[in-house]
């Protein structure tokens, strides 16, 4: 089977580096692009957790690096930086020299996916600004776009920012709505309950994936550490993997268990449910414009992680902490 291709629209923090780890070390990958979207932590820190993570891949100057939104369409941006700190687990790299591409991160979508039209799927794990804008730029911009898989929402549960929002709908609700009602194929990757109850790793767990000792599963560990720390903070047993679990998808459909038809609409109004993703599942008669994936093999999805981690590479550049 030919590799997939797709584009990583990314808030790089924490498990956003796992899915472009993912994107590097599958041979069923066709990583084409990284986007750059404001979300959990500065943006020039998103940048450079981005970079550092293609150079533990030993795939730096490999996959170009757009620089899209860096504030969401409407809203002020809101950081996550209480969850996942730098997001980076505090390593760092010498960044003199590189580069991130000249052209506009949203610019980039709308060119990239002319280039190829219906052949690039987006995979989506921050809040939806650069796909919004690419919506309103160019109208047809949906309909030359094979798949587009979304992290973001709760089905019919509860929020992670807000007790009804999920952070990356609650950052940019407005592109979110836009995204929603723009005629892509959608495939959305909730947080509860699938992330919590099928994409959490144990400590345990997160110890089996360390003890390869691998550069790959050394930067694993450290950049998870404070958002577990977080995690376990607010009661969530485990290290959550949303991001990683929707390139897994992608690329291995055979994880997913169940999976419905939904109609999904976001909340861009109320500032007490901002972000809020109305998922109806069929009986209120409104017409379906999403799957949603409800459960996945959460054993197997943690052995793919585990085994791709393992993956020995030589680091492009060095990383400090490491
Ligand atoms: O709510 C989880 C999502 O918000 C993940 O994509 C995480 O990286 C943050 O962007
Ligand atoms: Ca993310």
């Amino acid at each position: 089977m030919a590799p997939i291709p797709f584009i990583l629209d990314t808030d790089t923090a924490q498990d956003d580096c796992v899915a472009i780890l993912l994107g590097i070390l599958d041979p069923v990958a066709d990583l084409r692009a990284i986007t750059m979207v404001a979300g959990n932590v500065g943006f020039e820190q998103q940048t450079d957790n981005a970079l550092m993570t293609l150079s533990v891949a030993g795939a730096l100057g490999d996959v170009p690096v757009f620089l899209g939104c860096r504030r969401p369409m409407v809203r002020p941006w809101v950081s996550a930086e209480n969850v996942h700190g730098d997001g980076a687990g505090g390593l760092s790299m010498e960044t003199s020299g590189l580069k991130t591409a000249s052209e506009h991160g949203v610019d980039a979508l709308l060119r990239l996916t002319a280039e190829s039209p219906g052949e690039l799927t987006i995979v989506a794990i921050g809040p939806l600004t650069n796909i919004a804008m690419a919506v309103v730029k160019d109208p047809s911009f949906a309909g030359r776009v094979k798949s587009l898989y979304i992290m973001g929402g709760s089905n019919n549960a509860r929020g992670n920012i807000t007790a009804a929002a999920e952070f990356n709908f609650y950052v940019d609700p407005d592109a979110a709505k836009i995204v929603f009602e723009a005629g892509f194929d959608i495939t959305v990757v909730p947080w509860e309950p699938l992330t919590v109850r099928d994409a959490l790793f144990s400590r345990e767990q997160m110890a089996e994936i360390a003890s390869s000792d691998s550069p790959v599963a050394r930067f694993f560990t450290a950049v998870c550490e404070t958002t577990l720390e977080f995690d376990e903070s607010v009661g969530i047993p485990g290290s959550s993997h949303p991001d990683s679990m929707t390139v897994a998808l992608l690329l291995h459909p055979e994880l997913v268990t169940h999976s419905a038809a939904y109609a999904v609409d976001i909340e861009a109004d109320s500032e007490l449910t901002r972000g809020y993703s109305a998922m109806s599942w069929g009986v209120h008669g409104l017409k379906p414009n999403a799957r949603v994936i409800e459960s996945i093999d959460s054993a197997k999805f943690f052995e793919y992680i585990k085994s791709t981690m393992a993956t020995v590479t030589t680091p492009s550049r060095p990383i400090v902490g490491l």
